[in-house]
């Protein structure tokens, strides 16, 4: 990859996973959806669990989606990850072994060749693409007619805590801890999520048929997790966010953080911490 062509972001991007690499799995790996089983397996439940499908992963981070399809299948023939990290990469190679195929690469110039892939997911990575209409025609070009591309994204942004009732989850409280230290030192918030991925409208509009894509559908979802505050904070300091602020900045956020979410404790003295996310779902018109 030419490091000189990669945009303002994606080296934010790219040196956050050099330090964090599996903090995205670290956190929704434990989280579950109310009706059982986590992100990665509802994308992982659209692979069948017989047959040889060829899956691509964009985005794979440390590998845990293609390590959940895996378990279904009972093998990693035909299974490949892609990411423009290295050092993700390298964790996946250590979580998958030899069997996966991992490529170092930006999902905006994928090397595979046209109709190869019989399904494409992704998860909670589209939305951090630059210039997603040349990912989704990576994707509509490297997928079979009639082949799946289904991707869970950011549900979007918390509400913002100007006049509202004050937060009932650690996740949302965390943002309004945010907002306020960044409010405070007149910083301008970390814009990583791409405007295409921002709304279920401009999910469908993007991805729905202008691109070539049928039976298009968005599915608003939640993940939750439990946790003791000091366990919470450990997970917030993940967050880009706090890899974009100053070491001051972030003591602030732990301290209003962690001031906030003490009112939030059940009778075991957990956290409830719930993220919204999206799934788009559709399938390559054949
Ligand atoms: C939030 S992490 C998600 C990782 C993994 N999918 C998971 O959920 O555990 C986002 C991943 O997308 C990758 N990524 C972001 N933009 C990319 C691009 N344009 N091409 C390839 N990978 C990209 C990052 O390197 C990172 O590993």
């Amino acid at each position: 990859m030419d490091a000189a062509a990669l945009s303002p972001n994606e080296r934010f991007l790219l040196d956050f996973h050099r330090s964090h690499a599996g903090a995205t799995s670290e956190f929704f790996g434990p989280a579950r959806a109310p009706e059982g089983g986590d992100s990665y397996d509802r994308l992982a439940a659209l692979v069948p669990a017989g047959g040889d499908a060829v899956v691509l992963d964009l985005g794979c981070g440390d590998g845990l989606l293609l390590e959940r399809i895996r378990q279904r299948r009972g093998s990693g023939a035909g299974l490949i990850g892609l990411d423009m990290s290295a050092d993700e990469l390298a964790a996946a190679a250590r979580r998958l072994g030899p069997e996966v195929l991992l490529l170092n690469e930006r999902a905006q110039a994928i090397s595979l060749p046209p109709a190869s892939v019989d399904v494409v997911l992704s998860h909670m990575a589209l939305m951090l693409m630059g210039d997603p209409a040349s990912v989704v025609a990576e994707i509509h070009r490297v997928l079979q007619p009639g082949g799946v591309f289904s991707a869970i994204v950011d549900g979007g942004p918390a509400p913002s805590d100007d006049g509202g009732p004050a937060p009932s989850d650690g996740f949302a409280c965390f943002v309004e801890s945010l907002r306020r230290t960044m409010r405070a030192a007149g910083r301008q918030p970390l814009q990583l999520v791409h405007p295409t991925f921002a709304s279920q409208q401009a999910l469908l509009a993007h991805l729905g048929e202008a691109a070539g894509f049928s039976d298009a559908r968005v599915k608003e979802l939640a993940v939750s997790r439990r946790e003791p505050p000091s366990r919470l904070w450990e997970l917030m300091l993940l967050t880009y966010d706090m890899a974009y602020l100053s070491p001051g900045e972030v003591e602030r956020v732990r301290r209003d953080f962690l001031d906030a979410v003490e009112a939030l404790r059940d009778a075991e003295g957990m956290v409830a911490c719930s993220i919204g996310l999206r799934q788009f779902t559709a399938r390559k018109q054949g």
